[in-house]
């Protein structure tokens, strides 16, 4: 259990990952469902928030259910990510606030965004002491980054000794750098050194596919928790095999097709709710081929499936799959989603010359949120 305030309490101790596209408020209610945690929105971006961008509005949306409620902030300026914050806590939108440092879309490091930010080290403090201040203990601030830009340019240690000094409550650390993209294995070994080098809860995160990655990655690293992204891709039910594990049971969610369709119904259903049927259905599309992974359906039907415009549409496709399928034992510990990686890092011109540089980098700051 991890208690970062009397109303952001993690037991077990898995949080979901925020994940633009998909951690929306019909994503994470079905994780919800499944297990205790904490569920972590997509990322928003804090200037969309202090301008009340509509689409950013409907972004911040949390079921009336929803405790606690936990919001991912983007910003590169210590200004806006503070206004955002202090809009955060006076109009009560949300229990916890997460900070992201990790993004290594070339879109975003490209302009000195995301992963490529903790280099300027004295921007990054400023950034997060801006956010802890605007917070004025009322929610806790979290933050969570990579390894570094690339090998040769690391960030990790430094970064969370100024977050906690700056008075986060915890840090989370996905074991690659930018440069690794989501390619190659997560490297689980400095998620081990800032277990032991800070006071606050340190959270692993990178490469865990199964409940029993999660213990093994308590076990390996002696962090306080984990962070689950891509492996509750097309399995919200995962969180029910992590809050199992870390209850020390064996038992493991294995659906057959025919789970598996009524959670893709219940699924694009909850996602038309929240931005109507037209948009909720073109969101859906994407966790088609996770949902369907290893599942013996034709290509057709596949691919139908995968350009579904409507919910009638869906029932009728639907009903055509081959329900009494079981589980695909096969695909149990494989990876899903994103995988591609080993680039060069897309820099601002002169970026890593100096750390100390506290300018605001000029188009980092995204006007919209998502992607
Ligand atoms: C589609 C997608 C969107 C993501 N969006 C975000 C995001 O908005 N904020 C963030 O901090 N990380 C984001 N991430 C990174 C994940 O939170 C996580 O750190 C990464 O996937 C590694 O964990 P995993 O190996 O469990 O997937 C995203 C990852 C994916 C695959």
């Amino acid at each position: 259990m991890i208690r970062l305030s009397a109303k952001v309490i993690i037991d077990p101790p898995v949080v979901l990952a925020p994940m633009a596209g998909i951690t929306n408020v019909a994503f994470r209610r079905l994780c919800r469902e499944h297990g205790a945690g904490l569920y972590v929105s997509e990322m928003i971006t804090s200037r969309a928030l202090v301008e009340r961008n509509p689409k950013t509005m409907r972004l911040i949306r949390f079921d009336p259910d929803e405790r606690p409620r936990s919001l991912q902030l983007y910003g590169v300026d210590p200004d806006v990510v503070s206004a955002a914050v202090r809009m955060i806590v006076e109009d009560d939108l949300a229990d916890h606030v997460d900070l992201n440092f990790g993004c290594p879309v070339p879109k975003v490091t490209r302009k000195g965004g995301g992963a490529a930010l903790p280099w300027r080290m004295a921007l990054f403090a400023a950034i997060v002491r801006a956010a802890v201040r605007a917070a004025d203990g009322a929610v806790p601030v979290t933050v969570k980054m990579r390894l570094g830009v690339d090998r040769q340019h690391l960030t990790y240690r430094e970064a969370a000794l100024r977050a906690q000094d700056a008075g986060v409550a915890l840090v989370a650390l996905h074991g690659r750098t930018a440069a690794d993209f989501y390619g190659g294995e997560a490297d689980w070994a400095p998620i081990a050194e800032l277990a032991g080098l800070l006071d606050i809860p340190v959270l692993g995160n990178g490469d865990i596919w199964e409940a029993d990655d999660a213990l093994r990655m308590v076990r390996e690293t002696g962090c306080a928790g984990v962070v689950i992204g891509r492996g509750c891709l097309g399995r919200p039910w995962l969180f029910a095999d992590l809050a199992a594990a870390f209850a020390g049971r064996d038992d493991r969610c294995l659906p057959g097709l025919g789970e598996v369709a009524a959670t893709m119904r219940r699924h694009a259903a909850l996602l038309a709710d929240w931005v109507g049927e037209d948009t909720g259905l073109r969101e859906f599309r994407k966790h088609v081929p996770w949902y369907l992974k290893g599942f013996g359906v034709g290509s057709e039907l596949r691919a139908a499936l995968a350009i579904v415009g409507g919910l009638a549409e869906l029932d009728d496709r639907l009903g055509k799959l081959e329900v009494d399928q079981p589980f695909p034992y096969e695909v149990l510990g494989r990876p899903r989603g994103r995988t591609g990686g080993g680039r060069p890092v897309a820099l601002p011109e002169g970026w890593l010359a100096s750390q100390d540089d506290c300018g605001v980098p000029h188009g980092a700051e995204l006007a919209d949120s998502g992607g």
